[in-house]
């Protein structure tokens, strides 16, 4: 077959895309394991290092193995792009970097993107390590405006109030709330201020979201969770549509600070990708199905679960997702001491951080991944006592229901 079309599903883009042809013709793509490349004489090494020609000579500045991974990752979120206009060539509509985490790609885009005295937009609710980063925003010369459960209209006042912002940070749905951010209209309104807009694309993927479609600016993955989808390697990743500012600032700061990935978990990562519309498929029906039975389970409160029409971003999830993906957290009635019950009690489950694994993983952020983060920014976040965050396996859905039953099952 053709190794890029983007008329193919993404299931077949997920397994062929940015397979390129290699020395032996071996099947699996090679990982190209070396830190440097023999140079064959001094003009080659010099128009390279002056990137007036392509070519390696450091892997922490360039890998092909980097290179194939970050381009099949560029065309999963960019496909639509590629699709509306499939004569231009790859390299110019979208790009794509990986980074050696999620917290990686998200802090050197920071730091890439916005200037000394400049200004993010965020929400208040986020990953615990953004949080961190971005709480410690003046360190690096910025700063923050933080919006708790941001309106469309608390948006536009942020960055009608602040003429350095240069960015809006969103992530949808939000680490462990679920919270949905309508990504298009931030788009707008960004836009509208002469700003980007960055979405942590980690929860959703680009089977269930691809942001870029919607008008984001940059999109930003922890592929440690679904992409990679083993539970095998700590991955991040970078795509956008800029591809001038990945091919310069990114590429500048990633350089200099270093956060390279290595050939081999990035092979993993490759390896990963080829299951993952399949896994995806089965995160998202196996979810939906844990998601009805808990909303009807006596121990529990509340789910959220941006596929259930209980859920209060039921509506702005289904126009802009295309499923609602695996990850749920939801409220038990009997707070930190249930939830601690439960976490002691699951046999199946795995009581563990991360999420997006084959294994159904199942943790307590008040008590784990949220234990730092300020119990008044945790309250206005939705983190409860009672919050379990459970990341949907794919394993039969009947075995991990009655995990669940009989671990919520307190004398
Ligand atoms: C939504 C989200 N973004 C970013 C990260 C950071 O990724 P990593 O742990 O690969 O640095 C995580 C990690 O859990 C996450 O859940």
């Amino acid at each position: 077959m053709e190794i890029f079309d983007p008329f193919r599903g993404l299931g077949t883009l997920a397994i062929h895309a940015a397979e390129e042809e290699n020395p032996f013709n071996t099947n699996v793509s090679p990982i190209y394991q070396s830190s440097i490349y023999r140079i064959p004489d001094v003009a080659t090494g010099a128009a390279i290092f002056q990137r007036e020609n392509p070519g390696y000579v450091y892997t922490r500045l360039s890998n092909p193995t980097l290179d194939q991974v970050a381009e099949k990752l560029a065309i999963l979120e960019g496909v639509d792009l590629l699709r509306k206009e499939p004569q231009r060539p790859i390299e110019d509509v979208v790009r794509g970097r990986v980074f050696s985490s999620g917290m990686a790609a998200i802090t050197t885009c920071i730091l890439a993107k916005v200037p000394q005295g400049g200004v993010v937009i965020a929400q208040q609710a986020l990953y615990s390590g953004t949080l961190k980063f971005l709480n410690e925003s003046e360190r690096y010369g910025f700063r923050v405006v933080w919006l708790t459960d941001p309106t469309l209209e608390d948006w536009e006042k942020a960055f009608a109030s602040e003429p350095a912002a240069v960015l809006a940070y969103v992530e949808s749905p939000v680490n462990p709330g679920m919270a949905v951010m309508d990504i298009a209209a931030v788009a707008e309104i960004a836009h509208r201020h002469n700003a980007w807009v960055l979405v942590d694309n980690t929860f959703a993927t680009p089977y269930c979201q691809r942001p870029l479609t919607l008008g984001a600016d940059l999109v930003v993955h922890s592929t440690t969770k679904y992409l990679n989808g083993h539970g095998l390697i700590i991955g991040g990743a970078l795509i956008s549509r800029h591809v001038q500012f990945m091919d310069n600032e990114v590429y500048e700061i990633h350089q200099t600070l270093g956060a390279t990935s290595s050939p081999f978990d990035t092979w993993l990562l490759n390896n990963g990708l080829k299951t993952f519309e399949i896994r995806m498929e089965r995160h998202c029906n196996n979810a939906m199905k844990i998601a009805r039975f808990l909303e009807e389970h006596p121990a529990v409160e509340r789910v959220n679960y941006p596929g259930l029409e209980s859920f209060p971003y039921h509506e702005i999830a289904s126009k802009q997702m295309s499923a609602y993906g695996g990850m749920m957290s939801f409220e038990l009635k009997g707070g930190y001491k249930a939830g601690e019950w439960m976490m002691n009690h699951v046999r199946l489950c795995r009581l563990a951080v991360s999420l997006g694994h084959l294994d159904s993983l199942i943790e307590h952020p008040a008590s784990m991944t949220h234990s730092k983060v300020d119990p008044v920014v945790r309250e206005k976040s939705g983190i409860t006592p009672g919050l379990v965050r459970f990341s949907v396996g794919i394993e039969n859905v009947e075995d991990i229901i009655a995990d669940l039953d009989q671990a919520m099952a307190m004398p």
